[in-house]
């Protein structure tokens, strides 16, 4: 199972790669922003910067939503970096660019996925990644969860190339019922890479080990 960081976040990206245990990154245009990023330059600078700092795997999503416009947009992305990995939307023009990326050789993560229908469009259009969004379908009471269920189901059924890259990810309880669905890829906000670490009996027990350890050490 792989671990991707949903941020745009420089220090965050970095500290979740020191970790050892990232495989990738996730943004879109609201991570972006949120971190002042605007403008052509400044964006594709800030990509390469975030390429920088890992392995493989940077999402860098497409703001145009015609078959031309992503096209360029797209290309002018990949070219940053062989990292890249081009992000579109799943709409009809996004599937056609799909297509065409995947017989380019470009790869690309499908996102704002909602339902079981998308997810086989874009596996049938050769999509490298699909990004279902678990918390935003919790938010409308709908069960994220089970729309990843549903997907692994079928992209195993198949045999679909497509890595299922559980997305929208709020808590860690999320990303350990996708490891148990058997997700390829989860994508989350630092805080819920590193909320696998805590539990209190752990602390706990390490306080204990090294009281003991100075008690019999005269200290
Ligand atoms: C995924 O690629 C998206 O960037 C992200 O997971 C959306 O998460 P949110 O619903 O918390 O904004």
């Amino acid at each position: 199972m792989k671990f991707f960081i949903d941020t745009a976040n420089l220090s965050e990206i970095q500290e979740a790669y020191d970790l050892g245990v990232l495989d990738g990154v996730t943004t879109n245009p609201s991570l972006m922003a949120k971190e002042g990023i605007s403008g052509d330059e400044a964006v594709k600078a800030h990509y390469k910067a975030i390429c920088n700092i890992v392995d493989d795997k940077v999402s860098a999503e497409v703001i145009a939503t015609d078959f031309n416009g992503m096209i360029r947009e797209g290309k002018e992305l990949a070219k940053i970096d062989d990292k890249i990995v081009v992000k579109i939307p799943m709409i009809k023009e996004g599937v056609k660019a799909i297509k065409y990326f995947h017989s380019e050789g470009i790869r690309t993560n499908c996102t704002l996925v909602f339902s079981a229908g998308q997810a086989l469009l874009a596996a049938k259009a050769g999509a490298s990644y699909l990004s279902p969004f678990i918390g935003r379908l919790d938010d409308i009471s709908f069960d994220g969860l089970e729309l990843i269920q549903q997907i692994v189901h079928i992209y195993r059924t198949y045999d679909f190339q497509t890595e299922v890259l559980a997305a929208s990810i709020r808590h860690t309880m999320h990303l350990i019922k996708c490891a148990e669905i058997g997700a390829d890829v989860v994508t989350c906000p630092l805080k819920v890479i590193t909320g696998l670490l805590n539990h209190p009996l752990t602390d706990k027990g390490l306080a204990q080990f090294l009281a003991d350890h100075a008690k019999a050490a005269g200290k």
